[in-house]
Formats: C-alpha cells, sequence, structure tokens
C-alpha cells in the first residue's frame, strides 16, 4: 500500500505506475476498459431496469454533492489508465442528463493513452447534444433502442419513449461525424422480440451496427424470468433465415459482442449473450459508479468507495494502491455461476444497473 499523503501530481503517477500495465485479477484478467456511470436518474423508465412501478416520481436517487465532478471523474480515469486501461465509456442512468456531460467529455478526452472513448445513452436528447459531444473529443456513440413500433418502444421505455425522437438524435450523431454507431436492442421474450426484423430492416445498410442483448438478471428489481430470455442463437436463426449472414473475427480480446456481416453487404450486427454464452473469462471491465464507487462485476453486490478517499485529500498513490488492491482481488465471473449462485444466494441484493452504469 502506497504512503498516504504523498503529494504526486498525474505526470509523477505516470512514471511511478507505468509498469502497473500489467496489473492482473486472480484470475489472469487485465483491467483494459471502465465504464463510468455519471449519474444514476434517467427519464425513462425500461422495465428490465428501473421499472416505473419501483421507480416513482418521489424515489431516493442520488443527491447531486455526490455525483462526482468533471475534475474527480478525470483524475481517477487517469488512474486507471496508469494501470492498463485504455478504453472509457461513459453511461448510467442517462448520462445526457447531466448538464456537465462535455466538460466531462472533454476531460476524458485530455487523458493519455486512452485508445477509446464512447458513450451508451438512450437518444431521447441526442440531437440537441451531439456536435458538442463530437467537439468535446467523444469518439463512439452506442444508442439504445428496443423496437421502432412506437407502442412496443414506448412499453420498453415505461412510457416515456418517443422512437422518430431517437431516431432523430441518430441521426445528428451521424451528422456529427460519429461512425460507427451501435444501436443497443434489449429483448424480452413476448415484448419486443415480434419486432426485430423490422428494427434489422430499418438499419440494414445504413452503417449503423444493431447489437442485440439478452435480457440480463441485473439489480433485483426488474423480476427477472429466465424464460424472459430471448437466447442470441434463436434470434441468429430468425435473422438468418430472412437474411443470410457468416460470422466475423472478434475486432479485440475481451469483445463482448459475437459478430456477424450480412452476406448481401447490407452490414454487421452483434449478440452479446451474457446469459446463454457469459465471457466471464475475458472480462476486462472496471465499473465507477456515479457517486465514486468502484465495482469489479455488472452483478456485484458491493463496491469499493473512491470517493471518500477522494474528497479526503487522498494522493494518487494512495488511490493507485486502492485500485491495484480491488483488482488483483477480483475474482468475479457471475454469469459463468449464475444458475448456481441464484439458487444458493437468492436473497443476495445486487446492485441496480441505473445505479453501477450499463
Ligand atoms: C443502463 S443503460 C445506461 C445508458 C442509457 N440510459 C441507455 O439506456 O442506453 C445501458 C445499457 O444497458 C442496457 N440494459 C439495461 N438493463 C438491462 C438488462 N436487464 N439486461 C440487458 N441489458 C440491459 C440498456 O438497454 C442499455 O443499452
Ligand atoms: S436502460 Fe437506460 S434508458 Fe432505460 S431506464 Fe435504464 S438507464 Fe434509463
Amino acid at each position: 500500500m502506497p504512503l498516504r499523503g504523498e503529494n504526486e501530481n498525474m505526470s509523477g503517477t505516470v512514471a511511478r505506475f507505468g509498469a502497473e500495465a500489467s496489473l492482473r485479477d486472480r484470475l489472469n484478467r487485465p483491467m483494459r476498459d471502465l465504464r463510468i456511470s455519471v449519474i444514476d436518474r434517467c427519464n425513462y423508465r425500461c422495465p428490465y431496469c428501473m421499472p416505473a412501478d419501483v421507480f416513482g416520481d418521489g424515489h431516493d436517487f442520488l443527491p447531486r454533492a455526490h455525483w462526482l465532478t468533471p475534475g474527480e471523474i478525470k483524475r481517477l480515469a487517469g488512474l486507471f489508465v496508469q494501470l492498463g486501461t485504455n478504453k472509457l465509456r461513459l453511461t448510467g442512468g442517462e448520462p445526457l442528463l447531466r448538464k456537465d456531460i462535455c466538460e466531462i467529455v472533454a476531460g476524458l478526452a485530455e487523458i493519455d493513452g486512452v485508445a477509446d472513448l464512447a458513450l451508451t445513452t438512450n437518444g431521447s436528447r441526442l440531437a440537441e447534444h451531439a456536435a458538442e459531444l463530437k467537439r468535446a473529443g467523444l469518439k463512439r456513440i452506442t444508442v439504445s433502442l428496443d423496437s421502432l413500433d412506437p407502442d412496443v418502444f414506448a412499453a420498453m421505455s415505461g412510457g416515456r419513449g418517443d422512437v422518430a425522437t431517437v431516431l432523430a438524435g441518430i441521426d445528428a450523431a451521424r451528422t456529427a461525424g460519429f461512425a460507427p454507431i451501435k444501436v443497443n436492442v434489449v429483448v424480452e421474450r413476448g415484448r419486443n422480440d415480434h419486432t426485430v426484423l423490422d428494427l434489422l430492416e430499418h438499419f440494414r445498410g445504413s452503417g449503423v451496427i444493431v447489437r442485440f442483448i439478452e435480457f440480463m438478471d441485473v439489480g433485483t428489481l426488474n423480476r427477472w424470468q429466465p424464460s424472459q430470455v430471448v437466447p442470441s442463437k434463436e434470434l441468429l436463426e430468425l435473422i438468418a433465415a430472412r437474411w443470410p449472414v457468416e460470422p466475423l473475427a472478434s475486432n479485440y480480446r475481451g469483445e463482448v459482442a459475437e459478430r456477424y456481416r450480412f452476406l448481401d453487404g447490407a452490414g454487421e450486427i452483434g449478440f452479446i449473450s451474457s446469459v446463454t454464452a457469459p465471457f466471464c473469462g475475458d472480462c476486462h471491465r472496471a465499473r465507477l459508479s456515479a457517486d465514486g464507487t468502484l465495482y469489479t462485476c455488472l452483478f456485484a453486490a458491493a463496491g469499493m468507495d473512491l470517493r471518500g478517499p477522494l474528497r479526503a485529500g487522498a494522493s494518487d498513490a494512495d488511490l493507485v494502491g486502492l485500485l491495484q488492491n480491488v483488482w488483483r482481488n477480483r475474482a468475479d465471473r457471475y454469469s459463468e455461476l449464475r444458475e448456481e449462485l441464484r439458487r444458493r444466494e437468492a436473497d443476495r441484493q445486487r446492485i441496480e444497473m441505473y445505479r453501477m452504469g450499463g
């Protein structure tokens, strides 16, 4: 553990911790990827994430004073980068609800060694913000859109989402120069699975990469049942029967989506199959919540507070020591053990996705 009170600046940290790019957890996984949730609030109420009957108007979200500031986010992210992280993704809650989102992006864009800086949004405010996000230095955008059917989409967003607004956001992102844009589709049996082909028909040939995500048992409030999951394999067969596809190689080790391309040249699609084909063995991802808690798994029950030490004056060396300790002790592989853990720890309270960041 480094000495508390050592007053180092960031360049001192670079020199001291550069060698730690080899940091590994207990399953020999590096810390390559950091998801930063900048807010736990959202203007949607997707039933698989923040069901409207649970998250009413009076819901107790984090007080704003607990949100990390743009400067704090930049400082922590810089330390992750010293420890081998090279991909950053901003998420939430809905990240575009933060008024200072462009300041956050601009700060992260200044960190040396970041190969990728991305953001996931529900698209409801993207039309207004796409150009300024690009100017601030954001490299990639993923937009969530579960159906093009207005009624189905309304149901999938808790009655709050409007398809035309999200499509306008995607267009604005394209105009601003983001390419390729990805669209995330959570597929839930009996709710939106019958609209998948229409959605693909719309985006085929547009350059947008649609990725289908299996409905996951994140948190404990979405009343997840295995029967609600549409396995990616089933979806792939449905799609391939209409438009033949072939598999593509991963872009990099640890990529969570399995990629396919349409044989007629109309582009690429992906499948994220955390339930039926867990990828824990290659999970290089840490998560930082809006209040500065570090989580080492999407299905975690607890995390490590970094905001406390940060605001109490911890040096970079102190904070790096905390990060190293947490990562070296990491052994999470929830998705691989899902059935056993759900049986054994039925009452375990997992942290909700809107809180730790999707
Ligand atoms: C938590 S959201 C945060 C960012 C933004 N609000 C959005 O919806 O894109 C990030 C991603 O997680 C996905 N997601 C949320 N709950 C999920 C669940 N239970 N299973 C699978 N994906 C989920 C969302 O669809 C979205 O693509
Ligand atoms: S998935 Fe995104 S848009 Fe939907 S409720 Fe969760 S945070 Fe909001």
